[in-house]
């Protein structure tokens, strides 16, 4: 039996992202280089690609992307995921997270202002479309205009295998490790042959006889 309760974001599990921004002039502590952890974030569009992240009024973060109309999404790594909390945690109003968290900023492809965090293994270049204002966050529309991916990454071929990146997703107030893989988009209905070619091979169960 389900029981129903109250009405809530319960969408789960969600990926939580390090969004880095910064305002016109990188110099004033105002307006340097930025990250702030999201968990509101999803990608909206294929054609053009596009992305959406949900802030605050509130966050400093969110005076920042207005000023540039640019920001980075730059995901997350189990090695990145104590900084990613702090990250969600205190503001940068207050102090630079860059340099407390010993992160690179770097320039990010297609923009002007805002810069992609170097040690994230995956970061999105962002400009924004729309800003529609929903309740308590205001979500940011944006076009993706650049991707950087660690070259560790890319096989032979130049496939991106995002499997060895190690990423995290949230869950209900709670950050996980990815678990194995149980098939890829459309397996349910694959030859044998793309089902042998692609699927990991079955672990085999430890017997306990001697
Ligand atoms: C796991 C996690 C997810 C978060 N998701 C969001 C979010 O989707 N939108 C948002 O406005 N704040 C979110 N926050 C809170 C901001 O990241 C936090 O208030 C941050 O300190 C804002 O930084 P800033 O003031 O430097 O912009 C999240 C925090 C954590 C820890």
């Amino acid at each position: 039996m389900k029981i129903n309760v109250s009405p809530s974001t319960m969408l789960n599990p969600v990926p939580v992202v390090m969004v880095s921004c910064a305002g016109k002039n990188p110099d004033h502590p105002e307006t340097r280089p930025n990250i702030l952890t999201v968990a509101w974030a999803g990608t909206v569009n294929s054609e053009p690609p596009m992305v959406s992240v949900s802030i605050r009024k509130s966050r400093h973060s969110h005076e920042l992307i207005c000023q540039t109309q640019e920001f980075v999404i730059n995901l997350v790594t189990k090695k990145l995921a104590k900084a990613c909390d702090y990250c969600g945690v205190r503001s940068g109003a207050n102090e630079d997270k860059f340099l407390k968290l010993e992160l690179t900023p770097q320039e990010a492809p297609g923009l002007s202002y805002a810069p992609q965090i170097a040690e994230s293994p995956v970061s999105i270049s962002c400009k924004l479309r729309d800003i529609i204002e929903l309740g308590s966050h205001d979500m940011f529309l944006a076009e993706v205009v650049g991707v950087s991916v660690d070259e560790k990454l890319m096989d032979e071929k130049g496939k991106i295998c995002l499997e060895k990146a190690g990423l995290i997703a949230y869950c209900h107030g709670e950050y996980f490790t990815l678990g194995e893989m149980l098939g890829f988009f459309g397996y349910s209905v694959a030859s044998k042959e793309a089902l042998k070619r692609r699927m990991p091979p079955k672990k085999s169960k430890k017997s306990n006889k001697k």
